[in-house]
């Protein structure tokens, strides 16, 4: 058995948005193969690992990929070359040491964290076990409790909501299973009540609905009354998490919500907003509810809110061990999200894991608004044993691929997550 690299490939493949990203391939001298394809944001925090297009206007809308694939064929496969897949932290040191800089610009965070994840995967087929067993750092994995998103807005959809992403939590599932189809009955029951609102049904960039309307609180109306409709309890059976993302509203030192009714707050009339939500609703979760440079807002926010929901940083800490060792000194949130391609490689994410879970904090694994097929991030969720993973809609098959990867007999002897310390299930 071998588990040494022989070559390393790309492709240009598309994504859920219909643009181009980097689908690479590692192969082995065994004959083994690990592939992996790169997700990309569109709400990207200024602070991410910098994804690297060609800015060629004749192919693609300058998006193409030729350069990313050059490099790979070139500088990356001639120093990866003839290493060991199972050696995952040595090579993404390698990978770090070509790039040389602190936002990946010059390899690319889509060159980086596509070959880190094919590497993991090479290594899972040579080693003949699933991904999230060969990933695996808790001592028992577990199945993640999902944060499923239903109601699109902001910079995922062109309706009249400012806040990005309204979700549901079935956090009191007796299994992954249970969970997902709670979330299913009240999508379904969500889509019943947005016709009979005379809503559209039509769905955003993450597949949850994409209604025009007036406010913040109809939106969690109408899935408040969708939890009721398919039987079930709300903030019993079935909580609400947002997302505002608020990055995107953020202008001179003021949150503009321009599509809803027209309001500009200061961060404290923000959170007062905030604190009015959660005392109306069934909220468990607000996940960047202030904008990346506003972290007074978000000690505010945890100060006031934090011994009741789960206050998570997104575009906050992109991943960055760094960042998140700041909000643990600040106490600026008590929990982050986590997604691979704003760091750049499988270690760094591992390592903002672990100072996570040093400090008791919930770590959700995420997607991003642009995904493929590709379901790695069930595979290390599980691997990392995340108490939660938030992965999209039940509508669009590059969301429910990462769901139904949870449900496949790999998994089904994995119980469902859960943290002492993790609000969303006290
Ligand atoms: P993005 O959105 O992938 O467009 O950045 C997802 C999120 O903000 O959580
Ligand atoms: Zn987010």
């Amino acid at each position: 058995m071998s588990y040494i690299i022989k070559t390393i490939d790309a492709f240009e493949i598309l994504d859920s948005r219909g643009d181009p990203t980097l689908q690479v391939r590692v192969e082995l001298d065994s004959g083994d193969t690990g592939t992996a394809s790169v997700p990309s944001g569109a709400s990207t925090g200024r602070r991410e690992a910098v994804e690297i297009r060609d800015k060629d206007p004749a192919r693609y809308d300058g998006k193409g990929l030729l350069k990313a694939i050059s490099i790979i064929r070139t500088f990356v496969q001639n120093r990866l070359k003839g290493m060991d897949v199972r050696e995952q932290r040595v090579i993404d040191q390698h990978l770090i040491n070509l790039d040389r800089t602190d936002n990946k610009s010059w390899l690319g965070g889509n060159v980086s964290v596509g070959v880190s994840m094919a590497v993991a995967r090479a290594a899972a087929a040579a080693l003949d076990c699933p991904l999230y067993a060969h990933l695996k750092q808790a001592s028992t994995p577990r199945l993640p409790v999902p944060l499923i998103n239903v109601i699109n807005g902001g910079r995922h959809a062109e309706n009249s909501l400012d806040f990005q992403e309204f979700m549901i939590v079935p956090h009191r599932a007796a299994s992954f299973a249970d969970a997902l189809r709670f979330a299913a009955e009240t999508f379904h029951a969500l889509k019943a009540t947005l016709r009979k609102y005379d809503h559209s049904t039509a769905v955003g960039d993450e597949g949850g609905f994409a209604p025009n309307l007036k406010s913040n609180e109809e939106a969690c109306d109408l899935i408040v009354e969708a939890i009721c409709l398919a039987g079930l309890r709300p903030g019993v059976d079935v909580a609400l998490a947002l997302d505002p993302a608020a990055t995107s509203f953020w202008n001179e030192d003021r949150y503009v919500l321009e599509r809803s009714d027209a309001s500009i707050l200061s961060s404290a009339e923000l959170l007062e907003d905030y604190t009015n939500l959660v005392n109306a609703y069934p909220i468990v979760s607000i996940e960047d509810g202030f904008a990346e440079d506003d972290w007074d807002g978000f000690r505010a926010q945890t100060a006031a809110l934090g011994d009741r929901i789960q206050v998570v940083g997104d575009d906050l800490y992109v991943t960055n061990p760094a960042l998140i060792r700041r909000g643990l000194d600040e106490r600026a949130t008590n929990a982050a999200l986590i997604k691979l391609n704003q760091i750049g490689t499988v270690s760094e994410t591992i390592d903002a894991i672990e100072l996570c879970r040093g400090a008791g904090w919930p770590y959700i694994i995420s997607h991003r608004s642009g995904e493929t097929e590709d379901s790695f991030i069930s595979d290390f969720a599980v691997a990392m044993g995340a108490s939660q993973i938030k992965a999209g809609s039940l509508s669009r098959s590059e969301r429910l691929a990462k769901y139904n990867r949870l449900l496949s007999r790999a998994m089904e002897n994995c119980p469902l997550g859960a943290t002492r310390n993790c609000p969303l299930l006290g």
